[in-house]
């Protein structure tokens, strides 16, 4: 049986960049989308399906003999909020089903399977805070948090008692704050007003942004998102008593990334339509979060300034990405 790792929802912002990632290595990847992949590499076999779909997963594990399980699939915090049944079918359902099958397939094989999970700073509230720690008040107030904290809480479980056997599963989740990518234009999420105004900017576009200009959160380039997945996923035991992280390199707001952008695109304009759906959800997130322990766990690295963010890394390669050099 082929030693496999296991890539759910591959397609997405994050899910097509730590596809590509993973493809460099040796092992064969199973990847798995309910839409169909544009990009082939050589070592991935491609299952457009759901993770919603028991069969399918199951012969998955059956199949192959799954080592590390990257678990994207999901919708996000808009979306959840537009459609909660759905939102909780994906997001916690099929989350544990892909948990508790990675955990069976551990505990058959005497091995333990390593699970990554994306959580979010959703998971944080009913109050914006400032510096937010791992342990800090957690009480989300969106479909989309309350889904990311069950799995938080349900994965640590499995883990817990995976320990105890001496073998199942070894959760480890990231709690990511907004993303920003200069090759995709995410849509769903609160915090998706930064990579598309980014996108506008480069294509000459004029921007409505949903959030007050000031209001501040954190944010993550996807360069430095797939490095602290791969860290984390490298780390031989996680010290820490705990399985979930908080991940970031700048807080800003919407009028400072503008600005950013406007040095080098100066004809961009941006103009507000604050929408309550979209504000009351940035208002309950951190403005940005403290994150000494994935410091001390693997030497995660967040001196980032908006120079860095913007005019080294982000600029040119979303110029690059639409060969606009
Ligand atoms: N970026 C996500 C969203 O805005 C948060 O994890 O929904």
């Amino acid at each position: 049986m082929h030693n496999a790792i296991l890539i759910t929802g591959f397609n997405g912002e994050i899910g097509r960049q730590t596809l590509l990632a993973l493809s460099k290595k040796e092992t064969l990847i199973i990847a798995l989308d309910i839409n169909e992949s544009d990009i082939k590499y050589d070592n991935v076999v491609y299952i457009k399906d759901s993770i919603l779909n028991k069969d399918v997963m199951k012969s998955i594990f059956t199949d192959y003999n799954i080592i590390e399980v990257y678990h994207f699939a999901a919708l996000l915090s808009q979306s959840a909020n537009n459609n909660p049944e759905l939102a909780r079918e994906v997001n916690e359902e099929g989350s544990k089903l892909i948990i508790r099958s990675a955990m069976d397939h551990g505990i058959q094989h005497k091995s333990f399977v390593r699970i990554f999970f994306p959580s979010s700073i959703a998971v944080y509230g009913p109050r914006k805070l400032q510096d937010a720690k791992e342990w800090d008040i957690i009480k989300p107030q969106t479909i989309y948090g309350r889904n990311k904290l069950v799995i938080e809480q349900f994965g640590t479980q499995k883990y817990e008692e995976s320990i105890q056997l001496g073998y199942g599963i070894d959760f480890r989740c990231l709690r990511f704050p907004g993303i920003i990518s200069p090759y995709t234009i995410p849509s769903g999420g609160t915090t998706d007003f930064a990579p598309q105004m980014l996108h506008a900017a480069c294509n000459n576009e004029q921007y409505t942004c949903k959030v007050d200009p000031s209001t501040l959160l954190p944010f993550l380039s996807i360069k430095s998102t797939i490095h602290a997945i791969l860290q984390i996923m490298t780390v031989p035991h996680i010290q820490s008593k705990l399985r979930a992280f908080n991940v970031e390199e700048i807080s800003l707001s919407p009028e400072e990334i503008a600005k950013e952008l406007q040095k080098e695109f100066p004809k961009f304009i941006v103009d507000y339509d604050i929408d309550s759906k979209f504000q009351s959800i940035a208002d309950t997130w951190p403005e940005n979060l403290n994150c000494d322990e994935a410091k001390k766990e693997w030497n995660f690295i967040n001196d980032c300034s908006k120079n860095a963010m913007f005019e080294q890394y982000l600029i040119p390669e979303i110029k690059k990405n639409y060969g606009k050099y």
